[in-house]
């Protein structure tokens, strides 16, 4: 699962407690393991590699540079959703043609830069994108690859707030829709529309929507190939499943195992298959560390206040998703023998482990069974690698927290902590308005 690990009572993460980081770094943080990261692209590669597929790894898991650069140097390629995860992307050393854009809302001058940068392919989610798309692309007489993305109407079983494979969902067309698409669109000289990508949501903790929906789709190419459109590429999104509690989703293997065989021939007849996975790869790779700055009885319960909550870990308060949270450090009776929502151990307390800011809502977990901790003792919130860092905010103007990723045993600051300098940099005093210019109006750029 992963390379955090109880030794003598004490969390290690690879060869070093995390302790040591806490006292170098401060909390909260984020601690990454580069060895977990490696060993889950590589087990997908593996997996997959009767597909030869290109792996293209979704930076909006993760994003920071040294993250992207250590899964750049395993070869993988970037799904980006942006103009600034491209700029992450070449930043971290990825060719950008090795990068397909997805995204229902693409602004203008994103697609200039990535036309400009040369992106592999424009994952495209609406009719009224694909003209804007050739048109820009016409505009700058250039050319450009592109994929319809396809909605299966499938359910990926997840929670609705991450589902994107069902007809209600704002992401791709509907099958039939898609046909239309490729009659109007289909022999457009700018946008060479050659390619199709589904991406049914996150986490899935089955193979069988995905078998479900590649069924779907390739019957679609298929038709499409009777109308004279051949389709060169496929994507098949992201969404695998990790292990916020032991042993909780199938390998890639297992995924793998039901996949590849729909596939195989065609890809080894030519077809492009691209895989999008973020929070298989990251999730278990990371652990957030806080400290306790308070303890709080409260009936039969206890308040944990932590220097982190909804800020650093949005995951819990917005779509009540389960994190396992441990002490660093504990008893021999503590040590965790795996990681379950109930933990089923001598002397355990009921808590609601919650952050700093004033919400009710701002929890990490509600009645959960943990040992006794105390002011100035350290917690581990698991599978924090995934939608972490990226979802967090400087809500109630706390600073974001440092990140750090360990090899061995060594340690690298690969984000420092905010300041509050850093809170107030991009605000200007009022005094400093402009007159604004009436006129045409102007395009929406990001940023
Ligand atoms: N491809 C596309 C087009 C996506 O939209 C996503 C995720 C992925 C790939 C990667 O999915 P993954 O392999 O990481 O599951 N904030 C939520 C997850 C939102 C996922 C958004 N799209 C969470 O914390 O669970």
């Amino acid at each position: 699962m992963d390379h955090f690990t109880y030794q003598s009572g004490e969390l290690y993460c690879e060869s070093l407690p995390v302790a040591e980081i806490a006292r170098e770094f401060a909390t909260p943080c984020f601690v990454y393991s580069k060895a977990t990261l490696v060993d889950h692209y590589t087990r997908l590669a593996e997996a997959f590699s009767p597909l030869n597929p290109l792996i293209c790894y979704s930076i909006k898991s993760c994003s920071n540079l040294a993250i992207c650069r250590t899964l750049a140097e395993c070869g993988a390629g970037m799904d980006l959703v942006s103009g600034g995860e491209l700029h992450r992307a070449r930043l971290a050393g990825v060719d950008p043609a090795r990068c397909v854009y997805a995204g229902v809302g693409k602004t203008d001058t994103e697609i200039r830069e990535s036309l400009e940068a040369g992106v592999g392919w424009f994952n495209i989610e609406s009719e009224s994108e694909f003209e804007n798309i050739s048109a820009i692309a016409a505009a700058m007489n250039r050319t450009c690859r592109a994929a319809l993305r396809v909605n299966p109407d499938v359910d990926p079983h997840t929670h609705r707030y991450t589902t994107t494979g069902k007809k209600e969902t704002k992401f791709g067309v509907d099958i039939e829709r898609a046909k239309t698409v490729f009659e109007r669109y289909g022999r457009d000289e700018h946008c060479v529309l050659s390619g199709l990508h589904i991406h049914l949501g996150s986490p899935i903790y089955s193979a069988e929507p995905y078998v479900q929906s590649i069924g779907k789709v390739l019957q679609l190419m298929d038709e499409l190939a009777d109308r004279g459109y051949r389709i060169e590429m496929l994507d098949i999104g992201g969404g695998f499943g990790a292990d916020y509690e032991s042993d909780q989703t199938p390998l890639a293997s297992a995924y793998a195992a039901e996949i590849v065989p729909l596939l195989e021939e065609r890809a080894r007849n030519g077809l492009r298959i691209i895989i999008e996975p973020g929070r298989t790869i990251t999730a278990n790779a990371g652990v957030l560390l806080l400290k306790v700055l308070y303890t709080k009885p409260s009936g039969d319960k206890t308040f944990v206040i932590c220097d982190g909550g909804m800020n650093v870990m949005l995951r819990p308060s917005h779509y009540g998703a389960f994190h396992f949270i441990w002490p660093c450090r504990v008893s021999s009776e503590h040590v965790p023998p795996r990681r379950a929502e109930q933990m089923d151990l001598p002397g355990l307390v009921t808590a609601d482990i919650v952050g700093p800011i004033c919400e009710t809502g701002d929890f990490l977990a509600i009645d959960r069974r943990i040992p006794p901790v105390d002011r100035g003792d350290l917690l581990a919130v698991f599978g924090a690698g995934a939608y972490g860092m990226t979802m967090s905010s400087r809500y109630n103007s706390m600073p974001l927290p440092a990140e750090v990723m360990v090899d061995g045993r060594s340690v690298a600051l690969i984000r420092r902590r905010e300041t509050y300098d850093d809170l107030t940099a991009h605000e200007l005093d009022v005094g400093t308005a402009v007159d604004v210019p009436t006129g045409p109006t102007t395009q929406s750029v990001r940023p």
